[in-house]
């Protein structure tokens, strides 16, 4: 039984056959889905989602791209989804400096918004950082008591990024560009990771495995990424599943 800790499958990517991707993910032995709110919508449509699915669990949370368009009233709203049945993280949230809409003082002030809100709900945090290094691990060392509870999702950073993340307490997560061919060296960073923290993730529609590289990525597709952690770490597809399974339970509390 595989769990893909961070997925979209509000996104409008899999409107003509959310249910079939559903079905392929049990098929292939994805049992559970954590389905990540990224905006105000995804967030409630993520909640809705969980509400009809037994494997499908969500979490709430505003993508930093998006920090200049959240308002105190929209801010509250996410407060009200947070609370909801099935909340089992708060994110996807964080910072991104490359290329982003939003300033890095808006998106600062968001994450530390949302770092409190999983305080006072005492939920996990799902953490994105691109070219934010630094400023993510500042806020996180000032913010939080450590060790910090949450993962650092879609991580692609040196050994040196690893190593503080890991002091910080994180889980870390990889997504399916860990099978491309080009990423030898991030395969040769995750071998540091320490098994009690790893953990899955698709984060479909996006970033696809090798084998259906620039498609859609889907649920069903994380047992690429088992299969490449069995080669990398050389053990049995079975054990990687044992393993990141039992740290999802671990980290979001849940019951499966
Ligand atoms: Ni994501």
């Amino acid at each position: 039984m595989i769990i893909d800790t961070h997925c979209h499958l509000d996104f409008e990517q899999f409107n003509s056959d959310r249910d079939e991707v559903i079905r392929r993910a049990r098929a292939a032995g994805v049992f559970y889905m954590i389905n990540i709110g990224s905006s105000l919508e995804g967030s409630a449509k993520s909640v809705e989602l969980a509400s009809e699915h037994d494997n499908i669990f969500a979490t709430v949370g505003i993508h930093p791209h998006h920090a200049e368009e959240i308002d105190a009233g929209s801010f509250s709203e996410t407060e009200t989804l947070a609370k909801k049945e099935r909340v089992v993280a708060i994110g996807e949230i964080g910072l991104d400096y490359f290329k982003s809409p939003s300033s890095p003082a808006s998106q600062k002030e968001l994450f530390v918004r949302f770092i409190t809100l999983s305080r006072e709900l005492g939920l996990p945090l799902i953490i994105h950082n691109r070219n934010a290094h630094r400023d993510t691990c500042d806020i996180l060392n000032r913010e939080c008591q450590l060790p910090v509870r949450g993962v650092v999702h879609c991580f692609s950073g040196d050994r040196k990024e690893l190593d503080e993340v890991l002091s910080l307490g994180l889980f870390v997560s990889f997504t399916c560009n860990l099978t491309f061919k080009n990423a030898k060296g991030l395969r040769e960073v995750a071998k540091f990771v320490p098994k009690e923290r790893l953990l899955l993730e698709t984060d479909a529609p996006f970033l696809a495995p090798q084998a259906y590289r620039g498609k859609r990525n889907e649920p069903a597709y994380v047992t690429q990424l088992r299969d490449t952690f069995a080669e990398l770490l050389n053990l049995p597809k079975g054990e990687i599943e044992d393993i990141t399974t039992a740290n999802a339970r671990n980290l979001f509390g849940i019951n499966i």
